[in-house]
Parts: structure tokens; sequence; C-alpha cells
């Protein structure tokens, strides 16, 4: 045949055959791809400080140890209220023109994943603590600390923020510990990394292989909403999921960052009614004894009534406290009545 003697018709045919089947089997396919993944209503691109945050999370390897993808398998259901899905990642854009798309979804899971780390964890001071030695928060963590990310100053300027590192992390520093720009971005990036619900009326995509969720102690996420048939919760496991990174397994706190409640006055109160509220509402009234602010962690991680009545009995019989143990009722009441206020916290 004549094209196999003539080596530009060869050539121009084996060009032409390539680029068909690059236009159908990846250009269109991508086109098309990024004309269906836009970017979910409820989702913000980022700002400048999260954007440099996110390069300081590539950089220290973060992604060596933490996923930010919740797979449509059971087990991943502490990550988020459902499975990840495509549009999650559509802000996602290339880094530059030289660098490649930076999506950071890894593979690798020897921390939590962190998709939902802005609603589960948004305390600036604890996320501070735990880059400088995440020892100082969790006894038995195995991340690696970044001290590069923090400075000592004998006189801190104003507006600089100070970390409470307990003294048997400060290895004899003297002066203060302060975060760094760079460290204040991580805590950006990282308080932005929130999953997004999807639109009103959109099915939500199912975990697979759903079995009943059974009470194991974790937070549950928003879509589940199945009332909880049995009132015998383990709260000294709620405890653990929801309050003891910042007040520590021994309920004895953190001094300067988080007071114990150990013997705390609140936790001691046969009135149950702050102590409740400090849960659903947060707390920043002990600032000027050098506390930092509490987050509503029990709104962020939709704990039932049922959930919080199994926290407040753990810490009101533990540690050596000795309070009068709360009912169902005695929360749905105080919960009810701060109802309205949440409301408007949550649509802000
Ligand atoms: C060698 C593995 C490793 C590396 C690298 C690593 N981490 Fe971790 N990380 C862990 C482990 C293990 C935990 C769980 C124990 C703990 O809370 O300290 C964790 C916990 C966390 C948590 C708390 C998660 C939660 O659900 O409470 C955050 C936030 C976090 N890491 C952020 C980071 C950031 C940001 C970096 C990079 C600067 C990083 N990690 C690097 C292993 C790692
Ligand atoms: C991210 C860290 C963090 C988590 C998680 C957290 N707290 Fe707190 N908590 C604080 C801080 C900080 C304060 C002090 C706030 C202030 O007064 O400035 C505080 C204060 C309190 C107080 C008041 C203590 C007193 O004597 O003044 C109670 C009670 C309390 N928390 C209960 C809980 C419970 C229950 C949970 C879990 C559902 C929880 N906290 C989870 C950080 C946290």
């Amino acid at each position: 045949m004549e094209i196999y003697n003539n080596h530009k018709r060869l050539f121009g045919a084996a060009i032409i055959l390539f680029i068909v089947l690059t236009m159908f089997a990846a250009i269109l396919p991508a086109l098309n791809a990024e004309k269906n993944d836009v970017p979910l209503p409820g989702s913000k691109a980022l700002t400048p400080d999260e954007l440099a945050g996110k390069g300081i999370y590539i950089r220290e390897g973060c992604i060596a140890c933490h996923t930010q993808q919740v797979r449509n398998v059971d087990m991943d259901k502490i990550w988020g209220s459902r499975p990840g899905i495509a549009a999650d990642y559509a802000r996602i854009k290339r880094t530059d023109v030289w660098r490649n798309t930076a999506m950071l979804m890894g593979s690798e899971r020897t921390g939590p994943d962190l998709t939902n780390i802005g609603v589960r964890q948004p305390s600036q001071d604890w996320l501070l603590l735990h880059f400088y030695n995440p020892r100082s928060v969790v006894a038995q963590s195995i991340m690696p600390a970044y001290p590069w990310l923090f400075e000592v100053k004998e006189y801190p300027f104003p507006g600089d923020v100070a970390v409470h590192v307990p003294d048997e992390y400060r290895k004899g520093i003297t002066g203060q510990i302060i975060a760094t720009k760079e460290a204040m971005q991580l805590v950006a990036y990282l308080k932005s990394l929130k999953q997004v619900s999807l639109p009103d009326g959109k099915p939500t995509p199912l975990f697979l292989y759903g079995k009943d969720s059974k009470e194991t102690g974790i937070a549950q996420s928003a879509a589940s909403t199945k009332a909880i048939a049995a009132p015998q919760l383990d709260g000294a496991a709620l405890y653990t999921a929801n309050c003891s990174s910042c007040h520590q397994p021994n309920g004895e706190g953190l001094a300067g960052a988080f007071p114990a409640l150990k013997g705390s006055k609140v936790v001691l109160d046969d009135n149950p009614e702050v102590q409740i509220t400090i849960i659903m509402k947060g707390y920043n009234g002990r600032a000027n004894e050098g506390y930092g602010v509490m987050p509503p962690v029990g709104t962020n991680n939709n704990l039932k009534p049922e959930e919080i009545v199994a926290i407040i009995n753990h810490e009101r019989t533990s540690w050596g406290n000795g309070s009068k143990q709360v009912t169902v009722d005695d929360v749905k009441k105080v919960i009810a009545a701060l109802k309205p206020a949440n409301e408007i916290a949550a649509k802000k």
C-alpha cells in the first residue's frame, strides 16, 4: 500500500488519528466535566490568607498523613455528613502556570481526615498549641511539631497572638511564644475547611454499606436525624470525642488555655443551665484569666439532647465531681429557651 511507502502520509495519518482520539478521549470529557462541576452555591473561594495557608499546608507536607476526602463507605461517616462529590473540589484551580492543581485529597490517613476540620475544631487556641507541639494537647499524638511557625518575643507587639504553651513544653523558653503570620495563615486555611451542605431539595448521596447508625460515641452527622432509642449512651466516649481534646481526659484542662472541669463551679452547680448554654453556644467568660474562647461545640457537632445528658452526667460524676445528675427533659428545656438565638447564629 502506498501509505506504508510514503513516510509523510504514514506520519500524517498517525498524527491525525492521534489528535482525533485525544479530542474524544481527553479534551471533550474534560470540557464536559468542567461544565458540570460548578462549585456548590454555599461554598466560598479561599481568601488570600487562606490560600497562603494552603501553600504552607503543602510545604509542610501535611498531606503525608491527612486526607481531605469523605469516601462513600460507612467508616467515613465520622468525617462528614455526606460522601464527597466532584463539586466539592470545583473551586480548586491550577496553582499557577507552572504548577498543577493541588487538590490535596490525599491517600494516607495516619491522622484524621480534615475535610470538615473547620467545623470539628475551629478553635484557634487549640490549633496553634497543636502546631507548636501536638503532645501539649493530645498526649499520645505522633504528629510532628512545627515550632518554626512560632517566634519568641520578650515584648510582644499589640496584635501579636501569644500561645499559652504549658510549662513542660516550653523547654525553658522564658519569653512569650508568638504565632507567626504563617501559623495564622495555616489556621485560617484549616478553619476554611468545611463540608458544604447540598442545596435544598438535592438528594444527598448515601454512604454505601450503610448499616443502621449505631451510636459509637462519636458526634453524629447533621444528616443522620434518626432518633436514638437507648438512653444509655456512653458519656465517657462522647466526652472523649467532643470535649477531651481541650479539657483533657483527666478533666484538668490545660493551665492558661482550657479550664478544668474537675471542681469547676459550672459543673458542680446543681442547676445545669449555664453548663448546657456553654456547650451549645460556646463561652468566653474567663478571658481575663487567660483562657481562650470555647467554640459552640454542641451546635457544631450537632449533639442531641440525649448525647448532651450523657456528657454532662459523665462530667458531674467523674474526677471527684459529685453533683446532681440531669435528665433529658432538663436539657431539652434549656435548649428550647436558646433556640431563637441559635437560629440567628446559624444564619450568619
Ligand atoms: C506524621 C503524620 C502527620 C503529619 C505530617 C501531620 N499530622 Fe496532623 N495529625 C496526625 C495525627 C496522628 C493526628 C491525631 C492525633 C492528634 O490530634 O495530634 C493529627 C491530628 C491533626 C489535627 C486534629 C484533627 C482532629 O480531628 O482533631 C489537625 C488539625 C492536624 N493534624 C493538622 C495538621 C497539619 C496542618 C499538618 C501540617 C502542618 C499536619 N497535621 C501534619 C499526624 C500527622
Ligand atoms: C476547642 C477547645 C474546647 C472544646 C472542644 C471544649 N471546650 Fe469547654 N471550654 C474551652 C475554653 C477555652 C473554655 C473557657 C472559656 C472562657 O471562659 O474564656 C471552656 C469552658 C468550659 C466550661 C466552663 C468551665 C468553668 O468552670 O468556667 C464548661 C462547663 C465546658 N467548657 C464544657 C465543655 C464540654 C462539655 C465540652 C464538650 C461538649 C467542651 N467544653 C468542649 C474550650 C473547649
